[in-house]
């Protein structure tokens, strides 16, 4: 069985989503890849090294499989902890694998819905925003309530997420990869504290600027969807998540792109530049120091072969 998952980034509303903003994510054409064999050795293997070294399989499989072992190769563009979903990715590639191999009827709902619980139970408090993206494809906006575009909900804990279809045309990306691990857990602290301090206005303003943005790229205007990312950005580093690594990154496409912004948790991790220029963008991102990736929207999202 071989199946296959994209990438993620977070266009706009990182972070403001943990309170009930809404929050637009992109697959992007980068994928991790997996192969699973039925096996004869005692216990599950990933890359030939115990299942129980790799706690997202090790649930996944604790959840789904009650087969005989497996012998599961994975290979991955995406590069990891960096905040592009590289473990979403596996997850939901594993289940989609694993529902086909117990000739479950698959459905992206089911996906997604198993993949935020495996990441719940390995993470914490995790949204369901990764999964999803990584399960649909395209673009989704993630939200408190039914938006045109409503695919599926999500509850957990007496929390309840709506997750909606964003139709976007093309257009180039640039991602950044400060090569610095970001930590999302302290991060999404870092901004409690902040917000306990000095209140909700600034989530607000990121919630409307998201509202905006997923508006300005449904409608091809990558000019006004670049300014609002450039905003977006300087409200996440108001809030503390930014760093001077990703500054030096976002300062550096700026001159050949609409807009550019922290994409994910923020504290190290990846930038983004929305660009008619990608080459150039990806020049100037690399002599500033950091690895330039040239994506696009990725309509396809986990598939099962
Ligand atoms: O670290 P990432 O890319 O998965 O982004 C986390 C996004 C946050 O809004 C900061 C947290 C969340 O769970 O939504």
């Amino acid at each position: 069985m071989i199946s296959s998952a994209p990438a993620k980034i977070i266009l706009f509303g990182e972070h403001a989503v943990v309170y009930g903003e809404p929050c637009i994510s992109m697959a992007v054409n980068l994928r991790t890849t997996l192969s699973i064999k039925r096996s004869v050795q005692k216990e599950s293997c990933v890359n030939g090294n115990p299942v129980s070294a790799q706690p997202h399989m090790k649930k996944a499989l604790e959840m789904l499989w009650k087969g005989e072992s497996l012998d599961i190769e994975t290979s991955s563009d995406i590069p990891p902890a960096s905040g592009l979903g590289s473990s979403a990715a596996l997850v939901v590639a594993t289940i989609a694998a694993l529902m086909k191999m117990c000739s479950e009827e698959i459905s992206e709902e089911k996906i997604a819905k198993r993949g935020f619980d495996v990441e719940y139970a390995v993470q914490g408090s995790a949204s369901p925003n990764d999964t999803s993206i990584c399960t649909h494809g395209s673009a989704i906006m993630l939200a408190k309530e039914k938006k045109e575009g409503f695919l599926w909900e999500i509850e957990k804990d007496g929390r309840k997420w709506f997750i909606n279809h964003c139709d976007f045309p093309e257009f180039d990306i640039v991602v950044g990869h400060t090569g610095i691990r970001g930590g999302t857990a302290e991060q999404v602290r870092k901004v409690r504290g902040f917000v306990e301090m000095h209140g909700m206005d600034i989530i607000k303003d990121i919630g409307e600027v998201a509202e905006e943005g997923a508006k300005s790229l449904a409608r091809g205007d990558l000019r006004k969807a670049g300014k609002l990312m450039t905003k977006n950005h300087r409200l996440l580093d108001m809030l503390g998540v930014n760093t001077p690594q990703i500054q030096r990154l976002v300062d550096a496409s700026l001159p050949s792109s609409y807009g550019a912004k922290l994409t994910g948790a923020g504290g190290g991790g990846c930038m983004i530049a929305l660009t008619e220029n990608p080459e150039e963008t990806a020049k100037a991102i690399e002599s500033a120091g950091g690895k330039a990736y040239r994506v696009r929207v990725e309509r396809r999202g986990v598939l099962v072969e």
